[in-house]
């Protein structure tokens, strides 16, 4: 853990009582000039930390700006996922910096955050628009023991995960729908955009690209989402603070992917069809050209949907855009 980790840590474990310059010091192996002169750069990125001569430093309030160091030193020790956590000002997409971080052999677990991205991108093509400060965006590195056409279950892990988070963290009671997008009162607050390096029938690395709309207006929607999307804040109708969610999600994805690679994918499931707004709804996916309607019956062991069409057949859907159709009953 770095120095300012460790000092952000100490300080939010004391809460209201006053940590001393001596016992940081003592603590971090460090002298007490080196302590003082990391808290006058933490207050200059913005935390409010008191000091006084007698008592010591007390953590009053944290800026609104991800820090790699703080969200290591607030996550703690994790699995996998959030072991290296890094942060960029601007990105084209934060999918782009970690395929480099894969192409270089960097471990799995690494999450890449980034507080604009000048490229963002969403499934089937599309633009994700990400304003500075507003959001979450970033992407994690994960190297599982998967077959491509098993690697669904991690968008249904991840969508489970972010759907806790957001729960958490707001108290909002946020849906799924096939496969990875993540509503609230019908309208989409995150996506997952999972890429992935297969060689044959082995997965070389999947990147997990998330987008939580956190704090964004509905002004910072493009006119042609808006009717659609929504942000956490529009929701709460007040501001969420994003390094408090960044941390709930990367804690509850180590503990999802643990569950995968223990082989619980059926448990892991069982929690997304609860929390599904997809299962039991009549619905047209539409892969490419081709379109397949029918209701939603469940998600198969690899993370599929089974859709059942009118003429009785059940067809697994691996990709693909699903709507509900409306005024259709399901049966
Ligand atoms: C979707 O619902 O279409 C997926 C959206 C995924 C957006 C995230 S933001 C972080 C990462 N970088 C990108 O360019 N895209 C993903």
């Amino acid at each position: 853990m770095s120095l300012d980790a460790r000092i952000l840590a100490a300080l939010r474990a004391a809460g209201t009582t006053a940590v001393s310059g001596a016992e940081l010091a003592q603590q971090a192996g460090v002298t007490r000039a080196a302590i003082w002169s990391r808290i006058q750069e933490l207050r200059v990125l913005g935390y409010d930390i008191s000091a006084s001569p007698h008592l010591g430093y007390r953590l009053i309030s944290t800026p609104d700006v991800l820090h790699a160091d703080d969200l290591l030193a607030r996550l703690g020790q994790t699995r996998v996922i959030g072991r290296d956590i890094r942060v960029f000002r601007e990105t084209t997409s934060t999918n782009d910096v970690v395929e480099k971080l894969a192409a270089d052999g960097v471990k799995e677990g690494v999450v890449v955050f980034a507080e604009a991205q000048s490229k963002g991108r969403g499934r089937l093509g599309r633009r994700w628009v990400s304003p500075p400060g507003k959001g979450l965006w970033f992407s994690i590195l994960l190297r599982p023991a998967l077959r491509p056409v098993e690697t669904t279950q991690l968008t249904v892990a991840t969508a489970i995960a972010l759907a806790r988070a957001i729960r958490q963290t707001t108290r909002l009671q946020p849906q799924v729908k096939w496969p990875n997008d993540i509503l609230v009162k019908h309208r989409k607050v995150a996506g997952i955009l999972m890429e992935m390096a297969a060689e044959t029938d082995v997965v070389k690395h999947v990147i997990l690209g998330i987008g939580i709309d956190v704090n964004l207006s509905s002004n910072d929607f493009p006119a042609e989402i808006k009717e659609h999307a929504t942000s956490l804040r529009i929701e709460r109708s007040h501001a969420v603070n994003r390094a408090e969610l960044a941390v709930a999600v990367l804690r509850e994805l180590d503990d999802d992917y643990h569950r995968l690679r223990q082989g619980q994918f059926e448990a892991v499931a069982e929690e997304w069809t609860r929390a599904c707004s997809t299962i039991g709804q009549m619905v047209a996916v539409r892969m490419g050209e081709t379109v397949v309607r029918g209701r939603a019956e469940a998600l198969d062991t690899d993370g599929a949907l089974v859709v059942r069409t009118q003429h009785g057949r059940p067809v697994r859907i691996v990709g693909g855009d699903v709507t509900l159709e409306k005024g259709a009953t399901a049966t």
